[in-house]
């Protein structure tokens, strides 16, 4: 943007600061009351409405962050990114894609009435995908899990990163319908595992990380897959393209179009409140506030996003 007449307008995301991210956040902590803390798995209903975090990594790798800084809160649908990234590195990009489609969503997260007319599902962002996909990483038992939790951690750079037992206990045991969908995919061939492969999509969802961690995931997917250190390991720009495609397109669920008109970033939200932001080859922003809207998205969250797109001007469009 440098010499262009139109680059004083708004402030570069090079600029970013503490002071505004704090200015943001306050603005908009009181709509929390306008969501619902998600309960339809018991142990999510006893989060903190009122906790409320901010955090961005810049483009130098380097993270802002405030708020309730320290409070962990699990994953949830934004594993799915994770699981996919694996999936594609030991499958390939065309054999997960065999099985599932590309396709943008105007459903929720759990529909999965396109099993019954497509014969798979829609995209990997939504629930019967995620399970699918979690199902094509090798390994048997808890082992698929281990590797999204160890790909958690390192894109993280954060060795302690663990997944809540209780949560997860809670998520099997009320996960009917997701256990309906595990075993339509059986009965149409695209799952051979038992059982213990959706534990594993169960246990994905049970992650506990920070804001700042979604920081670095939002990041490590805007940068070709390089760590917010610069560690390059896993350096793909197809990979990464594929990733944020499809967050621009599923990854706020049936709010997904609306949501790319208002913001227009590859976003992932997850019902514990937490939603992950990739600014393409700029940078990460991660936010967490538990109360959600009738999409299943964070409520204060989206709206300090949409704050820093528009006084950063963000947006891919
Ligand atoms: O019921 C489930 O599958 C959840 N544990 C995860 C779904 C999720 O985060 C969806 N939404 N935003």
């Amino acid at each position: 943007v440098g010499g262009s007449l139109y680059a004083q307008q708004s402030k570069s995301f090079k600029e970013i600061s503490t002071r505004d991210l704090t200015t943001i956040m306050e603005k908009n902590r009181s709509y929390y009351e306008s969501g619902k803390v998600a309960d339809y798995i018991p142990e999510l209903g006893k989060m903190d409405p009122k906790a409320l975090a901010l955090a961005v990594v810049d483009e130098k790798g380097k993270i802002h962050s405030v708020g309730d800084i320290n409070k962990k809160f699990t994953m949830q649908s934004i594993s799915k990114t994770i699981a996919l990234m694996l999936a594609v590195m030991e499958n390939g990009e065309k054999t997960v894609f065999e099985k599932m489609g590309y396709y943008g969503t105007d459903k929720p997260f759990n529909h999965f009435a396109n099993l019954e007319t497509m014969g798979k599902p829609l995209n990997p962002m939504m629930n019967a995908g995620a399970i699918l996909t979690t199902s094509l990483i090798s390994g048997s038992g808890q082992l698929p899990f281990d590797k999204i939790l160890d790909m958690v951690r390192y894109i993280t750079n954060n060795p302690t990163l663990d997944y809540s037992r209780i949560v997860y206990e809670s998520e099997k045991e009320t996960g009917h319908r997701n256990r309906g969908m595990f075993h339509i995919m059986k009965n149409v061939g695209l799952i051979s595992g038992g059982e213990e492969q959706l534990d594993n999509y169960f246990r994905q969802c049970s992650i506990e990380l920070t804001a700042e961690d979604l920081a670095k995931i939002g990041y490590f997917f805007a940068h070709q897959c390089i760590r917010f250190d610069g560690d390059k390991r896993y350096k793909d720009a197809e990979m990464s393209k594929l990733i944020q495609s499809q967050m621009l397109i599923a990854g706020m669920y049936e709010f997904s179009g609306e949501y790319a008109r208002t913001v227009g970033l590859p976003s992932k939200s997850g019902v514990g409140g937490g939603i992950v932001v990739s600014v393409p080859q700029q940078g990460g922003i991660g936010v967490f506030s538990a109360p959600l809207d009738s999409h299943g998205n964070s409520v204060v969250g989206y709206r300090m996003i949409l704050d820093l797109a528009k006084q950063y001007n963000l947006g891919v469009f």
